[in-house]
């Protein structure tokens, strides 16, 4: 029997690697999910162009993204049948509605091994505090940033000659390797 394929969207503000790394795996055949709209709240966002070459609904939210606003894209999300929504490089903060909306349902990649450096510049903090490891973390979204159950981890090694460009790079082919792994299990599970 076809099993049918769980719809994801993606939100996104930037580069769009892990969107980018999310939909090449969603294009294999076993693959359990397709990625049915990609949101964005800045227009010029790197990451829509892949989403259009890939021939994904875009959809860009304003920057105040009020509660009105917040309850169209709910229903569009309802719509579309998302089982999972994936924050992949998205700078704003979900309101409290909208993530008791999709309870459970919304998820981020982090570039640290959490709890340690929440929020911005991370691997600059974890160079200057003499870190041996860095790394990635996939968490479910709560009202406080960062801070929502762990549901993946990744490790990467700190070396002597890091800057925080170097240590990104790698970081960031982590990530993208992690996000699809850990979206095709939650989506199994
Ligand atoms: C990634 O490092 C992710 O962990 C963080 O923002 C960055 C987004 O990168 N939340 P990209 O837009 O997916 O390339």
């Amino acid at each position: 029997m076809i099993q049918k394929k769980a719809n994801i969207a993606v939100f996104i503000s930037g580069r769009g690697t892990n969107l980018k790394a999310l939909i090449l795996s969603s294009k294999k055949q076993n693959c359990n999910y397709n990625i049915a709209l990609v949101v964005s709240n800045k227009k010029n966002a790197k990451g829509l162009k892949i989403a259009k070459k890939n021939k994904i609904s875009t959809k860009i939210i304003s920057q105040s993204f009020l509660k009105t606003e917040q309850k169209r894209l709910a229903k569009i999300l309802v719509n579309k049948n998302i089982k999972f929504i994936c924050l992949a490089g998205f700078m704003k903060i979900l309101s409290p509605y909208f993530l008791n909306f999709f309870k459970n349902k919304i998820i981020n990649i982090h570039p640290s091994l959490l709890p340690k450096y929440k929020g911005l510049n991370t691997h600059y903090r974890a160079l200057k505090a003499k870190e041996k490891f860095s790394g990635c973390t996939i968490h479910y979204v709560s009202k406080k940033l960062d801070s929502g159950k762990i549901i993946a981890k990744k490790k990467v090694k700190i070396f002597k000659k890091d800057t925080s460009k170097k240590l990104e790079r790698r970081v960031l082919k982590e990530e993208n390797k992690l996000y699809p792994l850990v979206l095709e299990k939650l989506i199994r599970s």
